[in-house]
């Protein structure tokens, strides 16, 4: 793949039908459960991502067996047995949710675990995920950074715990420790996406859930084994976001995108949108295992208006916040976005980005350590040169690239193209394909 990609002009109109990836928050929490399962577990429409690859060479590690045929994989895990060595080497590359969650899964290990991570991941923190797991017995170096050191034990001890941030990773990688202790986990989380409840729920694992206000409280007992877990994974709404708002900012384009997962805790983006106008409406509506599905159709905005965005909606869309911007850039009025302070620990400080990406497009912004006004332009038109070299792999910023171009103009030069193989490998491809 060359290293670095150009734009030279915008994107023609385009009425198609595309589908998008797998979901990678499924996909991985669908590799690391079926780990724990000595049964055989079976997913179809797994991502084929670097993130998701990176989790299977773990669990492999870890002593589970794994077979990718042409539309399926299949993994047959080892129970809650660790291989026994006497110390286990992991490498969760570019992935946050891998590198948090298996920490959580490997509460009961005696070996040392020893998890590094890439540049991007390195930078990254890992306090947040060290305090609960210590809690259930855990120890740690003394790093609170990839590469780090974690030694689980036996039978490590059931916690109360209060995640505060909104992060799934944190809720995630707590439940699953929590099912491998004697007794009743509590969490009380801030509202994040909620796939690890709806996936444990299909395993029956015993846990009660009471939603309220801003914070869920799940009740979750510890379990000797899990059963096996077979799923169909849909789109991933986050990949679908980027064609959704290419869609919105081109010129007289529909788009229909078949089969995405559109779990209210992940729909912020589509809330969001709308409020500021766009035409997006959901068709066909399933439930998979408790997973609400649909095809997404939309339609190109003549019209759009800015917003003063709901913070509740932030943990909702906090993977669209950069295409989000875009929208923003092209719509009457001031935008204001606030309490994204969780924005800059992605795989790169992405409130910066944005507004380092805006502010050379020439869209007057002002950012604070947590917040970002945009002065929206619906005239907006770029003839400059524009370069993008971000180079921590971060696949949403080089997408977020990608879609300015190809609808504000302008001369684009976008490095780190390597970085969607990370999320979204067929990006570029599907982008060929309304391109014809
Ligand atoms: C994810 C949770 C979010 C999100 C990430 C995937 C998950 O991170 O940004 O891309 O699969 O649980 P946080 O939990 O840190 O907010």
């Amino acid at each position: 793949m060359k290293k670095f990609l150009v734009i030279k002009k915008k994107i023609n109109s385009f009425n198609k039908t595309i589908k998008i990836d797998g979901d990678k928050s499924l996909s991985i929490r669908w590799v690391l459960i079926s780990s724990l399962s000595k049964r055989k577990s079976i997913a179809h429409n797994l991502l084929k991502s670097e993130d998701v690859i990176s989790s299977i060479n773990c669990i492999k590690k870890l002593g589970s067996k794994v077979k990718f045929f042409k539309d399926k994989c299949e993994i047959t895990g080892n129970g809650f047995d660790i291989k026994n060595k006497d110390k286990i080497y992991l490498d969760a590359g570019n992935s946050g949710t891998l590198a948090r969650l298996i920490l959580g899964l490997l509460i009961n290990s005696k070996n040392q675990i020893i998890l590094k991570g890439d540049k991007s991941l390195s930078k990254r923190d890992f306090s947040r995920i060290i305090q609960p797991l210590k809690r259930f017995g855990a120890k740690f170096g003394f790093k609170k950074k990839l590469p780090l050191t974690m030694k689980g034990l036996e039978n490590p001890k059931p916690i109360k715990y209060v995640e505060k941030k909104g992060s799934a990773q944190c809720k995630t990688s707590v439940m699953l420790a929590a099912l491998k202790t004697n007794g009743s986990t509590i969490i009380k989380a801030k509202k994040s996406r909620d796939h690890t409840e709806l996936l444990f729920k299909n395993l029956k694992v015993p846990m009660k859930i009471k939603k309220s206000g801003k914070y869920d409280l799940i009740e979750l007992k510890g379990i000797d084994k899990v059963s096996p877990l077979n799923y169909r994974i849909p789109g991933d709404i986050s990949s679908s976001a980027f064609f959704i708002v290419l869609t919105i900012l081109s010129n007289n384009s529909q788009l229909l995108i078949r089969n995405v997962n559109i779990n209210p805790s992940r729909t912020g983006v589509i809330t969001i949108l709308k409020k500021m106008g766009a035409n997006i409406k959901f068709i066909n509506k399933k439930i998979y295992k408790g997973e609400k599905i649909a095809d997404i159709y939309v339609k190109s905005t003549k019209k759009l208006k800015s917003i003063n965005c709901p913070p509740k909606l932030n943990s909702s869309a906090i993977d669209e916040f950069l295409i989000i911007f875009l929208v923003a850039a092209k719509s009457e009025g001031i935008s204001f976005f606030k309490n994204l302070e969780e924005l800059n620990q992605k795989e790169s400080p992405r409130l910066i980005w944005a507004s380092k990406i805006l502010s050379s497009m020439g869209v007057k912004n002002i950012m604070t350590k947590d917040s970002l006004k945009i002065y929206g332009n619906p005239n907006l038109n770029l003839k400059s040169k524009i370069t993008v070299k971000n180079f921590l792999k971060d696949h949403r910023v080089f997408m977020m690239s990608v879609i300015a171009g190809l609808t504000f103009g302008g001369k684009w030069s976008i490095y780190d193209t390597d970085s969607i193989k990370t999320s979204f490998p067929r990006f570029l491809k599907i982008i060929r394909e309304l391109r014809t």
